[in-house]
């Protein structure tokens, strides 16, 4: 039952509106002694021509008290509805406990693919913390829309191709550590890589060296192919270990490699469609009428380049999986990448190009200066995780050292703590990390929330048993209304995390769920009320705690049973 869409029908029926305008106008008063609907009658006053307050006062006199709504009251030009609280609380803990897991999933998407590309790493360079910054958000996003009904396709646009693996070819030669290569692949290759940078400034040879190199791997030379499939096997051995950590999936590994035979096509058609110009020896695409700089097709020497690869995976995406969405999960500093390619795929006559969204986000800073730093700038993913589950461990240690299986809840609770800090905020902020905030029991943290959940389940242990049925009509504190009216506008968060392309809606709900059970809880007797009053409260407890864990599931939280 959507009492918003009921109480819409009920306005729908007394004055000359449409229902979805009523709809769209209705609000959510900002006060709860306003009640729980607003109707604004600002825009009728102007079609009738009277005034807001009288329409108001008209429309409040009309309503009748049922099983909807309790009463109806006109103030400053709203009327304010109060919906029947005992049958809202009874539909909402009912239908929580009934779909459990599935709780604010809908078919909105039902039979529309969707494609979330997201991580996107580089082969032989460093998963630093950006790149877990968008791992993290991309899953989140891709769980969300599952969750809305959408089929998914995750793909990992893998960082595989360019001239860069010329110069890693040519550094392997000449200073790899073989040993250090099978122990640390990344590291080492990421060492010599950084090596041919340096001599390649005292000595330009190199670079020619190196493009030799790439063109021996564009023509599929086997000794070199070789190499490039080894330095991408090992570098997939440690991304892959990553992703386990974060419980992270793709459905395609189809990166800028995928490409290479692919390209060819797009450079045809964009010069049948006389969109290739001339640019000092290069081919460009003048987008000068969108008020961007041109893109870059092929170079003087005729190389392809990762754009020309983003427009070969494009029409591959939409010939292989004809998406209702093209999801592209890419650090903002990109934002003008994709804006080149989305055009250049409009000038092309795709209208499919208006499906292609670049989703954005802020970097990633840290205020402890500490935070180990293997090389330079970069911060790897792998030492921030490990990090983060070897502080929680302490904290147990500390707090709760004969907690069972430690390991296991340090593992959940460290890794929730790191995903909750990525995912608080609007994705465009930058994350500025710090553990203090990421650990805090109290704070707004993945650890609080889930504290709350064990809370809510050590509450049903200790009773012993969730009832099956029970008169959810004792849930009568004000306390109690509003807990459960969050838990009933979970379904929209997850629509508006959809709409915004932003999993934090869902991360913040289900902190705002996690406040109010715990005031609930420090209000109000659960185990010691009266035998009715009980079983309703442990109904409420069950429900809570099973809205918490799917919103911290879509986060890509894991909940553990105790802590
Ligand atoms: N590998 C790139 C990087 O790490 C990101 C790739 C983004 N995806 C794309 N289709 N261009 O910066």
């Amino acid at each position: 039952m959507d009492f918003k869409a009921e109480i819409a029908k009920k306005i729908n029926a007394l004055v000359d509106m449409e229902f979805e305008k009523v709809m769209e106008l209705i609000e959510i008063p900002p006060q709860t002694n306003m009640g729980d609907y607003a109707f604004p009658c600002f825009q009728l006053a102007r079609v009738m021509k009277k005034s807001p307050n009288m329409i108001a006062a008209e429309i409040s006199g009309k309503v009748q008290a049922d099983s909807i709504v309790e009463k109806a009251e006109a103030v400053g030009g709203y009327v304010n509805f109060f919906i029947n609280k005992k049958e809202y609380i009874k539909l909402i803990i009912q239908e929580v406990l009934e779909k459990g897991e599935k709780f604010g999933s809908s078919e909105e998407g039902k039979g529309k693919n969707v494609i979330v590309e997201f991580s996107s790493v580089n082969v032989a360079k460093p998963f630093h913390v950006g790149h877990l910054f968008n791992t993290i958000l991309g899953s989140s996003l891709e769980k969300v829309f599952r969750h809305s009904g959408y089929n998914t396709i995750r793909i990992n646009h893998l960082g595989d191709w360019g001239t860069q693996f010329g110069k890693l070819i040519s550094a392997y030669k000449r200073w790899i550590n073989e040993e250090a290569l099978e122990k640390e692949p990344i590291s080492e290759l990421f060492r010599i890589y950084v090596k041919f940078h340096e001599e390649a400034e005292k000595d330009p040879a190199l670079e020619d060296e190196a493009r030799a190199y790439f063109k021996k791997l564009e023509e599929g030379d086997p000794e070199v192919t070789m190499l490039w499939q080894r330095f991408k096997d090992l570098s997939l051995r440690e991304f892959s270990e990553i992703y386990e950590m974060l419980n992270v999936e793709f459905d395609s590994y189809a990166g800028e490699s995928f490409y290479s035979d692919k390209m060819d096509e797009v450079v045809q058609m964009l010069r049948e469609k006389k969109l290739l110009k001339d640019s000092n020896g290069a081919k460009i695409v003048d987008l000068e009428q969108f008020n961007i700089p041109p893109i870059m097709i092929l170079k003087s020497d005729g190389a392809t380049i990762y754009a020309t690869r983003d427009l070969a995976a494009a029409i591959y995406r939409k010939r292989t999986y004809d998406f209702y969405k093209n999801i592209y999960v890419v650090g903002g500093t990109q934002s003008l990448h994709f804006n080149q390619i989305f055009s250049t795929l409009g000038l092309m006559g795709f209208e499919w190009s208006k499906d292609c969204v670049h989703i954005g986000h802020g970097l990633v800073k840290f205020a402890d200066k500490k935070l180990s730093t293997r090389k330079g700038d970069v911060v790897f993913a792998k030492d921030v995780m490990n990090e983060a589950v070897h502080k929680t461990m302490e904290v147990i240690e500390h707090k709760n050292p004969n907690l069972e299986n430690k390991k296991e809840v340090a593992r959940k609770v460290g890794m929730g703590a790191l995903l909750y800090t990525f995912l608080k905020n609007n994705r465009e902020k930058d994350v500025v990390f710090t553990w203090e905030d990421a650990l805090n029991f109290d704070g707004d943290s993945g650890p609080y929330v889930q504290y709350t959940y064990v809370r809510g389940r050590s509450i049903l242990q200790k009773a012993g048993y969730v009832p099956d049925t029970a008169d959810l009509s004792y849930l009568s504190t004000e306390d109690e209304f509003q807990l459960v009216k969050l838990l009933g506008a979970f379904k929209d968060s997850v629509k508006e995390a959809v709409e915004r392309y932003e999993p934090f809606v869902i991360v913040r709900h289900v902190t705002e769920i996690a406040k109010a059970y715990n005031k609930f809880y420090n209000t109000h007797p659960i185990l010691n009320a009266d035998e009715n009053v009980k079983n309703a409260r442990l109904q409420l407890t069950k429900a809570v705690g099973t809205v918490i864990q799917t919103g911290l599931s879509l986060a890509g939280i894991e909940t553990p049973e105790n802590m």
